[in-house]
């Protein structure tokens, strides 16, 4: 039984089948359809989320199965002190695979260790959101054609943003990507990806304050939202929460085939006028979460779709 707790989870050769896997969803569903049927899907997030949930909801449903879950701590018996362990033990009698979001870091690994049913890490404090960073990848491999050559600029919160975190794990593994650190001082990539990571892996990167100079040499803007929740103080979240707002003027110094994702939701980083620009492909984003979600399910679940 397989886990998945971490982007590097998954060889990039088992990544390049999920996202063939994938791919293929996205053009025969119907082949899809009854996968699962009989089978349960729990969604356990002690966090906020709406994308994440409702795509592995949909995802589950496409494949014929069955939803159960709570969606806050405090509809949950965890309000009454109830622990991980406890929960997933419980949760291993009712359902055939679970995800599960929570703000602290580390908690989905506890409850794998707990768990006779596949777990997965929906997002564990700021540490990693591997189905987002799954989502990106498909999301990137279908519009620009390649994980490689790359020079993706990665803009916001930095140190808080757990996609940001999973994403740059995930892609030091493929052929000549450059990464452009767009931050303010407050918000730079924690030491433990700079260091262990990047430097590790002799990533080329760099990084920079303003986000207008490096406009031009991007092939992919990965624009984040600065994370309130993980604050301490709410003076410092107000003065850096609108540092970096993509507009159209910033947009007109960027690459023709440049791409915007971001994992969402948005805030104020980018101007709604950014989302008729056919550069803009956070919205398609969305939709890719629900294929990857759908092919992490079958193998996680080990089903195979035949042909016929
Ligand atoms: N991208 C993402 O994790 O969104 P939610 O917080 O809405 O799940």
């Amino acid at each position: 039984m397989r886990h998945l707790m971490s982007p590097l989870d998954f060889t990039v050769e088992e990544l390049d089948q999920l996202l063939d896997l994938a791919n293929d969803i996205e053009k025969n569903p119907n082949k899809y359809s009854h996968a699962c049927d009989g089978k349960k899907l729990a969604t356990l997030f002690y966090e906020p989320s709406t994308r994440t949930r409702l795509s592995f909801e949909a995802a589950m449903m496409n494949l014929g199965g069955n939803v159960l879950g709570f969606s806050s701590a405090s509809s949950s018996s965890a309000s009454k002190g109830e622990s991980v362990s406890d929960t997933i033990k419980m949760i291993s009698c009712y359902a055939d695979i679970c995800a599960m979001r929570h703000p602290k870091e580390g908690a989905p690994l506890v409850a794998s260790t707990k768990s006779s049913i596949p777990v997965i890490n929906a997002g564990d404090g700021g540490h990693q959101h591997p189905t987002q960073t799954i989502t990106d990848l498909l999301t990137i491999r279908s519009l620009k054609g390649r994980l490689s050559n790359l020079t993706i600029g990665l803009c916001g919160d930095l140190k808080f943003g757990r996609t940001v975190h999973s994403l740059i794990n995930a892609l030091v593994r493929y052929e000549n990507i450059t990464f452009v650190l767009i931050s303010p001082e407050e918000l730079k990539i924690p030491d433990y990806i700079r260091e262990d990571v990047l430097i590790q892996n002799n990533v080329t990167f760099k990084e920079v304050e303003r986000l207008e100079e490096v406009m031009p040499e991007l092939d992919l803007l990965y624009m984040t939202r600065v994370q309130r929740e993980r604050f301490f103080n709410e003076e410092d979240y107000v003065r850096l929460k609108d540092r970096y707002i993509l507009d159209m003027k910033k947009m007109s110094y960027a690459k023709e085939d440049m791409l915007v994702l971001h994992p969402l939701p948005r805030v104020n980083e980018i101007s709604v006028e950014v989302d008729n620009d056919p550069r803009a492909a956070y919205f398609k984003q969305v939709q890719y979460g629900v294929y990857a979600r759908m092919a992490l399910i079958l193998i996680l679940l080990e089903i195979q779709v035949s042909e016929h």
